[in-house]
């Protein structure tokens, strides 16, 4: 698959990183150093491009900003019409401390209205940066952590669970696209977990059933 990386940060490089070991195809973009795209670009035998050299050949584009971010990359990839998008961006403040949007709507909603011809799905919002790569790492261990994805377009989320079943997490199908509401204010509670206490940040989740 080829993956466009908007946002090649934490969440962008690391995600990259793995999808190339992973045997895809990766372009790291939208950084404020051309240096670190093109080492990522390097280190993955991938690209760095623009944003919308990134999104224009792109199989999935992975959104990775920071929520405040949203419209400045949204402006610069240029038309995502009919791209699978995976978003993992939370909804945060400056501070990112308190969610901006929440109850009766989502940042996934609000993403999904800016970007009406686009096939979104959710995913990689629940997980820590630092957890991808101990994850990856152990992709053949069982049971694996668990990582929940949602959306209203089935291929989307099609492309999203292979996505997450690369990383060597399970997928876990949270429904449809509207569970942002719900999903959003969780990932702050992995963050909470994951960056407030004294266990490190390598935080995974299962959900299990006792029969
Ligand atoms: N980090 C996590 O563990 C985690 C977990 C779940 C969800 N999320 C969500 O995932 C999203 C990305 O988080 P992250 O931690 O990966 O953020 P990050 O490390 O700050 O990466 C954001 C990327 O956007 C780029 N950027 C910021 N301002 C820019 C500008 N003015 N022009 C061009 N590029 C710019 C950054 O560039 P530079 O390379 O120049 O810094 C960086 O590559 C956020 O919405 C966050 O809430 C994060």
């Amino acid at each position: 698959m080829k993956i466009a990386i908007l946002g090649s940060g934490r969440m962008g490089g690391a995600l990259g990183t793995i999808w190339a070991k992973a045997g895809h195809s990766v372009t790291f973009a939208y950084s404020r150093s051309s240096r670190k795209l093109e080492d990522l670009a390097k280190a993955t035998n991938g690209r760095a491009e623009s944003p919308a050299d990134a999104a224009k050949d792109a199989d999935a584009v992975l959104i990775a900003v920071h929520w405040s971010r949203i419209d400045d990359v949204l402006g610069k990839a240029g038309s995502l019409d009919g791209k699978v998008v995976v978003n993992c961006c939370i909804p945060l403040d400056e501070e990112d401390r308190d969610l901006v949007l929440g109850t009766t709507t989502s940042g996934a909603e609000e993403l999904d209205r800016r970007l009406p011809e686009a096939r979104l799905v959710c995913a990689f919002n629940t997980c820590p940066s630092e957890a991808l790569s101990a994850v990856f790492a152990k992709c053949d261990s069982s049971p694996r952590p668990q990582l929940l994805y949602y959306g209203d377009d089935p291929a989307a989320k099609e492309v999203a669970r292979q996505l997450i079943e690369d990383t060597g997490y399970e997928p876990l199908d949270a429904g449809a696209l509207r569970m942002a509401r719900f999903v959003e204010p969780f990932a702050m509670v992995t963050a909470e977990l994951a960056y407030g206490g004294s266990g490190g940040a390598e935080l995974v989740y299962r959900f299990d059933r006792l029969s």
